[in-house]
């Protein structure tokens, strides 16, 4: 199994509520306060490049419009996807996950991969991003791979089966230790809402690790951090700092 040092603290999409999310200066933003575990999404264009996303269409968070996926790159690498969120980062595009592999190698930074496959691309999209994550993260810490979709984690299992995985619950759901063990998961991702102490109490004891999401009240990741969940992931990167866990 793969050894676990990952830091506690993970920025959600990139630079939480700092940036826009999911774009390479929202990563900038995170590694500039400290931040070394990044969480982003990842998903397929229409001629097969991987490249960050949050949604299925483009509209909430840049100035394109329309399913993502059913675009090539080269209409996508032209979109704004930083105007959005406001003027100082008009301009920013799209980034693939080639160029976020780049980012963390020069920052030293650690990423978790969450694959977010468009509707009916789960399975094409889980065994890509796996294989690219595979091959752009060597000789770094390797990312951790999750998704919602149990079809995109089984293929990400078969196409890259020594990356680590994290089997992501939108819902709490009572036979996560079947599917964490279909899935050869050395993590469950949690929203924290669902977790008690009673439940990470379970989870730590068939060995797993948990990363809680997306917990932005200090206390509640205080809470949380001392009943044993491993990684925090959070939008209030200015509040929940890098060193957060060591200061509790
Ligand atoms: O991976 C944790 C979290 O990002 C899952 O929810 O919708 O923000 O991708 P979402
Ligand atoms: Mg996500």
């Amino acid at each position: 199994m793969t050894s676990w040092n990952y830091a506690t603290i993970a920025a959600h999409r990139g630079g939480g509520k700092l940036a826009p999310e999911n774009t390479l200066a929202a990563i900038d933003a995170g590694a500039a306060l400290g931040h070394r575990l990044f969480e982003c999404d990842a998903k397929l264009s229409k001629d097969g490049q991987i490249f960050l996303l949050h949604d299925d269409t483009l509209e909430r968070t840049s100035s394109g419009w329309g399913v993502a996926g059913d675009l090539s790159w080269e209409q996508l690498r032209q979109v704004d996807a930083g105007g959005w969120f406001s003027h100082r980062f008009k301009g920013e595009p799209l980034p693939l996950l080639s160029e976020v592999a780049e980012r963390c190698r020069r920052l030293n930074l650690q990423i978790n991969i969450e694959i977010k496959p468009t509707t009916g691309s789960e399975v094409q999209t889980g065994r890509e991003v796996a294989l690219a994550a595979q091959r752009l993260w060597q000789g770094m810490t390797p990312p951790l791979i999750s998704s919602f979709s149990i079809e995109a984690l089984a293929a990400a299992r078969d196409a890259a089966p020594t990356l680590p995985r994290g089997l992501l619950l939108e819902n709490w759901r009572d036979d996560w230790a079947e599917l964490a063990r279909r899935l050869e998961c050395v993590a469950i991702h949690v929203w924290h809402r669902d977790l008690t102490a009673e439940r990470i109490t379970a989870l730590k004891a068939k060995g797993l690790r948990i990363l809680a999401w997306t917990v932005n009240n200090p206390r509640r990741a205080e809470q949380l951090l001392r009943q044993g969940v491993d990684i925090i992931c959070t939008d209030r990167i200015d509040r929940i700092g890098p060193d957060f866990a060591r200061q509790i």
